[in-house]
């Protein structure tokens, strides 16, 4: 049965790209496969959160998580930080992960932009932490959005590259995983910026209030609108479309993607449209939010399981890896 393990930066609530590029196919997976959620809560650390924003992210993402629809009793949903043996391995890799290779990483190159004053170590070797949590279950798929394609092909590398290096086959090299085989997926932002995300600020988040997501939606960038039949839609019409895609039922996209082609298009109706099925999609998960966020008692014993198994299944892999590298016990 293959394994499954995904996760999630603690660094503030779930928005509508999260959820379609990542957690909608874990959720899916979740009945057939040996699956493992996180929150990785040491990868934020990068941006040194302060201590009590730290711990009250981490329970905003698990109840974010849990409202979803990521079952306890079927998925292992762990915090990552309760894990001690991933960044046991993580050192352990970075001993095998060359200084060239980090800094030529995009998400490395980007961040090091965004933050100079704060361009740290683990920001730098950010993959290989990523690489640890993946290979510490032996993982073989992994449901990710497409910006996080390259963190996954050094994830490759490094389990490649420890197999090569002690003649083993400890590791399998995972993957990418889509449903139906489709290309990973890239969720637009309304600002015509490309990617939705937390960092871009151009986020709808899960738990986000339905006149909050009206505002936002019908503040969209869009332009004059089509001059001929059936042309190409520009990047910012397209990344309406690509949210309505995702939100909203065919026959809908069908008749504005008919408007768009004969010019008798308004955005303002699209826009509307929207919104309202984002309100819909988004409604019934934040109620959800809202009462599981309250349930401290609940939330301890899902983090509590998840710790156990997760443990379990790392402190195997973590023997054997040490056991391959030559330690052995004087005592
Ligand atoms: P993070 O926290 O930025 O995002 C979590 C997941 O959401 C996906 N995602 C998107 N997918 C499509 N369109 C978007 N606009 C969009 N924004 C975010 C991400 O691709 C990701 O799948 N490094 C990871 C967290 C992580 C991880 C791991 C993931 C740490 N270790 C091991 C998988 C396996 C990250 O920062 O994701």
């Amino acid at each position: 049965m293959p394994t499954v393990v995904s996760g999630i930066r603690s660094t503030g609530n779930l928005h509508l790209g999260n959820y379609f590029g990542a957690v909608k196919n874990f959720i899916e997976m979740q009945n057939e496969h040996q699956t493992f959620f996180f929150i990785a809560d040491f990868h934020s650390l990068t941006t040194h959160p302060t201590p009590a924003d730290l711990h009250t992210n981490v329970k905003q993402v698990l109840a974010e998580y849990l409202a979803c629809g990521i079952d306890p009793e079927k998925a292992t949903i762990f915090i990552q930080s309760d894990v001690p043996e991933i960044p046991e391995l993580y050192l352990l890799l970075n001993m095998n992960a060359y200084l060239g290779e980090l800094e030529r990483t995009t998400s490395f190159k980007d961040k090091a932009r965004q933050q100079p004053e704060n361009v740290n170590a683990g920001l730098l070797t950010y993959p290989v932490l990523m690489a640890a949590d993946i290979i510490i279950h032996k993982a073989n798929l992994v449901p990710v959005g497409k910006d996080q394609e390259q963190n996954l092909e050094m994830a490759r590398t490094f389990a490649r590259r420890f197999n090569r290096m002690y003649d083993v086959e400890t590791f399998p090299t995972p993957r990418a995983y889509t449903f139906e085989g489709k290309d990973m997926v890239k969720i637009p932002g309304l600002d015509g910026s490309g990617k939705m995300g937390k960092s871009e600020g151009n986020a709808i988040a899960l738990a986000e209030s339905p006149e909050s997501i009206r505002k936002k939606v019908m503040r969209a960038v869009t332009d004059e609108g089509p001059k001929e039949l059936n042309q190409n839609k520009p990047a910012v019409i397209q990344n309406l479309f690509t949210l309505m895609d995702v939100v909203s039922a065919p026959d809908v996209v069908a008749h504005f993607d008919l408007a768009y082609n004969n010019c008798s298009i308004r955005y303002g109706d699209l826009k509307k449209q929207l919104a309202e099925d984002i309100i819909n999609f988004t409604n019934p998960i934040r109620g959800r939010i809202n009462e599981i966020s309250k349930d401290n008692d609940y939330l301890s014993r899902v983090a509590k399981n998840g710790a156990e198994k997760a443990r379990e299944s790392a402190s195997k892999t973590l023997k054997e890896v040490r056991e391959i590298i030559g330690f052995r016990r004087f005592f």
